[in-house]
């Protein structure tokens, strides 16, 4: 099989198209044939060593993918051959085909295209999982959504928005403003606009916002800080601007405030179910319609790198996602 090899740790320059033998799954695994993968942030931090995981040189980097059911190992229920799915994995959704384990697999309802899909479970399940189990948002609070171009928080402002929030989104400059606006935000306001704290507390009636999700850290999550509610919940998603912020736990305090840390991956170990669960909500939202991803843009396998770059370097405009071109059939089992 073709794959997408990493065997330094110096970013997606060094990526490389090889070929590889196809990978056997274990007793409780999957083996996809991969149709499309979603790129993330993730993926370029992991390709330079930055990532929480760190897999052995060399890998297959690629953490979310759709396709169809190639082979099942011996202990696992409940799939087929052929069958569309779309999946979770540590990585290795780079290649035309990929091993998940079974509890990371996601059965699609038919007719949702895979290239939505692909890029679906890591963003859409960040966002809802952030949103409901840690923030408990509810109907009628605000919600200020910090990178709304981006992945995990375009899919915020849409989920925010179908939970029935208020939505305050940022983004820098004017050019993801219709994209944004498109997915339910009430409010698109610049990153980099200098009044940014005091028009989110007018537009507030300064009172603040209920909750804030904040993937990008550093001035961002400044911004938060300053513009939480009384008893409001500040997410802590990531910090796509590479800067770590530090929190005075008085201002906590005196608000009666919470910073709240998520980490959605970290459920596939200490709660798969929940997973499974937000999926079942997710993929009933898409079908009714109460949520609308956009389109992903798409490249072909041997342009991964190109596409990490532009994720990395905030030149993506958007969800990207990876498409592998349909092979002849390996043999069943
Ligand atoms: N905790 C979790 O479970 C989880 C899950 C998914 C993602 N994440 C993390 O969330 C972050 C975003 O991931 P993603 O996949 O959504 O990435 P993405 O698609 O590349 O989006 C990144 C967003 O951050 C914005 N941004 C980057 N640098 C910025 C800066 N200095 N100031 C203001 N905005 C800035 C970008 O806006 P522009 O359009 O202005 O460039 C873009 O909207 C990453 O740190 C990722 O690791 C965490």
């Amino acid at each position: 099989m073709r794959a997408i090899l990493c065997r330094e740790l110096s970013g997606p320059a060094a990526l490389a198209l090889e070929d590889r033998s196809p990978p056997e799954p274990g007793a409780c695994q999957l083996r996809i044939r991969v149709r499309a993968a979603g790129v993330n942030f993730a993926d370029a931090l992991m390709l330079r060593g930055r990532y929480q995981e760190r897999p052995p040189l060399p890998f297959v980097p690629g953490m979310e993918l759709a396709g169809t059911v190639d082979a099942c190992g011996a202990a696992v229920e409940g799939f087929v051959r052929g069958q569309p799915v779309m999946a979770v994995v540590d990585h290795g959704a780079f290649a035309e085909l990929a091993i998940a384990r079974a509890s990371d697999v996601v059965a699609l309802p038919e007719g949702i295209d895979p290239r939505l899909a692909a890029g679906f479970p890591i963003a859409w399940g960040t966002a809802y999982g952030a949103l409901v189990w840690r923030a408990g948002l509810a109907a009628g609070e605000t919600l200020l959504v910090h990178g709304a171009s981006g992945g995990a928080g375009l899919a915020a402002v849409a989920c925010g928005r179908a939970l029935g929030a208020r939505v305050l989104a940022t983004a820098r400059g004017d050019r993801q403003r219709e994209r944004i606006l498109a997915q339910g935000a009430h409010q698109v306001l610049d990153s980099e606009d200098p009044d940014l704290v005091a028009r989110i507390r007018a537009l507030t009636g300064g009172l603040g916002v209920d909750v804030a999700f904040d993937p990008v850290g550093g001035p961002m999550f400044e911004v938060c800080r300053r513009t939480v509610a009384w008893e409001g919940r500040i997410l802590i998603i990531g910090f796509a601007s590479g800067r770590v912020p530090q929190i005075p736990a008085n201002h906590l305090l005196v608000k009666n405030a919470a910073a709240v840390g998520f980490y959605w991956g970290s459920y596939r170990e200490h709660d798969p179910g929940r997973l499974r669960a937000g999926f079942r909500v997710l993929l009933d939202w898409l079908q009714r319609g109460l949520i609308r991803p956009p389109m992903p843009e798409t490249l072909p396998l041997e342009r991964t790198a190109e596409a990490i770059a532009r994720l990395e370097e905030r030149r993506a405009g958007g969800k990207l996602v990876i498409t592998v071109d349909p092979q002849p059939a390996t043999a069943s089992r």
